[in-house]
Parts: C-alpha cells; sequence; structure tokens
C-alpha cells in the first residue's frame, strides 16, 4: 500500500475550503487526476465526481497559489506539483462501453421507438430555471424506457411521472404498453404540450409537488419514475410522493449525481430509502445525460466557476437508480412549504 505523503500540503490547499470540512487525499487526488485528463472546467468536474462547489473551490485554492492558470478559458497546470506529492497517488481511467454508452441496454432495437420521439421532442418547450428543470438527451428518454422493460414495468402497468420534462411519459406512450401513464406537473407549458401530443392518453394533472399527494393517487400505481431535484430535503419529497403512489411491490426510478450530491447525502437517501421499505435494484453510473441549460449563465454553477465558459455538451450526468417496495411503513404526505431545490451542493438552480 502506498504511504500518504504530503498530507500537510494538502492541508495548506484545503483548509482554506470554505465548504465545512477537509477533502481526503482520495477526493483531492481524484480532483488533481481530472486537471490532468482534461483543461476544461465543466469536464473536470464530470471526471472528479465531487460537488461542483467542492471541486470549483479547490480550482480556485489552486490557482490563488500559482499551481494552476487559467489561459484562453483552460484550466492548465503551472507549475509541477511534485513537491505536493499528489501527483500519483490517485489515477484512473475513463473506460466506457461504446456500445451501450455504459447502460448496459442493447439500444439498437429501440431505433424506431427513439427516431420517432425526436421528431416529436423537436417542438418541446425549452428547460425552465423557475423549476429546476434541465432535460436529458433524447436517446436517455427512450434508454429509461428500455430499462423500464426490461423490468417488466412498462407492460399493462399503471405508472406516474413526478415532473415529465424529459417527456418520458411520451415515450412511454409510444410503445402501446402501459395501462394507464398519469403525469404530475407543475408546469403548464410541458401539461398542455403533451396532452395535444397523446390526445389525452396520457393523463396529465397540475401538480406542485409540495403538496400532499392527491388521495385518489395514493396506492394507484405499479411503477413511478421521477428526476427530483437534489438538496436532501427537495430530493425526500419527490422521493416520498412516488413511494406513496405505489401499490404493494411496486418500484420507483429516478436519477441521482454526484455534482450536486456528496457521498454523504446518497449516505442519507439510501438510508431514507431503507427506512421507507425500500431496496435499491439498479445504480446505473451515468445513465442520464443532461443537456445543456439555456439558463446556464443565471446558476450558481457558472457564478462560481474560476473560468467563465459555455458548458460542453453533457457534462452533467446522473446516476439511474430503481428501488422496489419490500417491507409496508407507513410514509409521510404532508404539505410542505418554502423553497426545497437548494442547498450548500447545489450548483445548477
Ligand atoms: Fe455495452
Amino acid at each position: 500500500m502506498r504511504a500518504r505523503r504530503g498530507l500537510r500540503e494538502e492541508a495548506v490547499l484545503t483548509d482554506s475550503l470554505k465548504h465545512g470540512r477537509t477533502l481526503s487525499s482520495k477526493e483531492l487526488g481524484r480532483i488533481i487526476c481530472s486537471i490532468k485528463k482534461s483543461s476544461n472546467f465543466w469536464r473536470i468536474v464530470e471526471l472528479s465526481r465531487q460537488p461542483l462547489p467542492v471541486v470549483a473551490e479547490v480550482l480556485s485554492s489552486l490557482i490563488d497559489k500559482g499551481y494552476l492558470r487559467v489561459d484562453d478559458g483552460r484550466v492548465l497546470f503551472s507549475k509541477d506539483l511534485s513537491g505536493l506529492d499528489l501527483q500519483d497517488t490517485v489515477d484512473f481511467d475513463e473506460s466506457r462501453c461504446r456500445g451501450c454508452n455504459g447502460r448496459g441496454l442493447d439500444m439498437d432495437r429501440y431505433s424506431d421507438l427513439l427516431k420517432r420521439f425526436r421528431e416529436i421532442a423537436k417542438a418541446r418547450p425549452s428547460a425552465l430555471r423557475e423549476f429546476d428543470q434541465g432535460f436529458v438527451s433524447e436517446e436517455t428518454t427512450i434508454a429509461r424506457v428500455a430499462l423500464m422493460h426490461r423490468w417488466a414495468d412498462i407492460k399493462g402497468k399503471e405508472i406516474v411521472l413526478i415532473g415529465d420534462d424529459d417527456l418520458l411519459s411520451i415515450g412511454l406512450w409510444l410503445t402501446g404498453m402501459p395501462e394507464r401513464i398519469v403525469v404530475l406537473e407543475i408546469d403548464e407549458r410541458l401539461t398542455s404540450f403533451i396532452r395535444d401530443v397523446t390526445g389525452g392518453t396520457v393523463e396529465v394533472r397540475g401538480y406542485d409537488v409540495r403538496r400532499p399527494l392527491p388521495e385518489d393517487l395514493v396506492g394507484a400505481f405499479d411503477v413511478f419514475f421521477t428526476d427530483p431535484t437534489e438538496s436532501l430535503e427537495g430530493f425526500k419529497v419527490f422521493a416520498l410522493r412516488g413511494m406513496l403512489s405505489l401499490r404493494g411491490d411496486g418500484a420507483g426510478y429516478f436519477g441521482l449525481t454526484r455534482v450536486e450530491a456528496s457521498l454523504n447525502k446518497w449516505y442519507e437517501i439510501q438510508g431514507f430509502l431503507h427506512q421507507c421499505g425500500f431496496v435499491i435494484t439498479d445504480i446505473i453510473d451515468e445513465f442520464n445525460h443532461y443537456q445543456d441549460w439555456d439558463y446556464y449563465q443565471d446558476t450558481r454553477a457558472y457564478s462560481i466557476a474560476p473560468v467563465k465558459i459555455e458548458p460542453i455538451p453533457y457534462w452533467y450526468k446522473s446516476s439511474q437508480i430503481r428501488i422496489e417496495r419490500v417491507i409496508e411503513r407507513d410514509l409521510d404526505n404532508s404539505e410542505v412549504t418554502g423553497l426545497i431545490y437548494f442547498d450548500e451542493e447545489s450548483s445548477t438552480v
């Protein structure tokens, strides 16, 4: 095992972090290694697999101390880091199956569906900051359909989507297999778009996730899908509404990033799911690829980025998680007040 040298130097680099905790050697090494692999800030965040505010702060600190410089929007080393004994402590290789983009799904079977979906999605409404929207690539939406079908979660099923700026309801509707699809969505541009496209076959209801799940929807579905906001409080509200919507041994799907959720938050979330009577059946790394937000210049991510450049396509990814109920537990359906879209790890609102 490699001796951990240079810890004092790491402290010099990280003790000025405002984030309230020191980084481990592994975390800092991962960031340094990411800078070696890319000079693009957004790509460095993606490769670092840590909350964006942490990565931004480490980069700013390294720039202040003269280890890095910014040249024409690129992050470059300005002096050798060998004095810090950091450079060889971490290395990784971004190896990924090019056939399936690492999702483990044969998407050739879904090429017709993807084509039809792309045609429809051309006329979709743009993402709104107000609702923390930022939709996934069309390929991602259809990969979600493929994943759900692999789990027998589509044919003959009653499915509820809590928020649907990704238009998954339309992808599911195109298969002709679900028994019922209900979309709960706060954004009227989306509700009318989905209603128009599907001729009312998909039931669309205006719904604010802060309100209790309507009684007629509690225990009424086999499957829920949601792409929650990632503040811990916000996440729990979305997940609770989803879990409440399920009957018996129903299953749920949601995304979770590393960009806006530290592993401490992952720990809290996994414990919460357990407490609610669920197990995790799937965590598929970097499954969901998000398109750029039109409003990126207004985000916290952009304001704290040490380099002001336009985000690269799909730098923001999330794991796709699937859960299934194994134990019935009482779940809270009360109203929440106040803004739930933001915590210290958030950056895309
Ligand atoms: Fe593959």
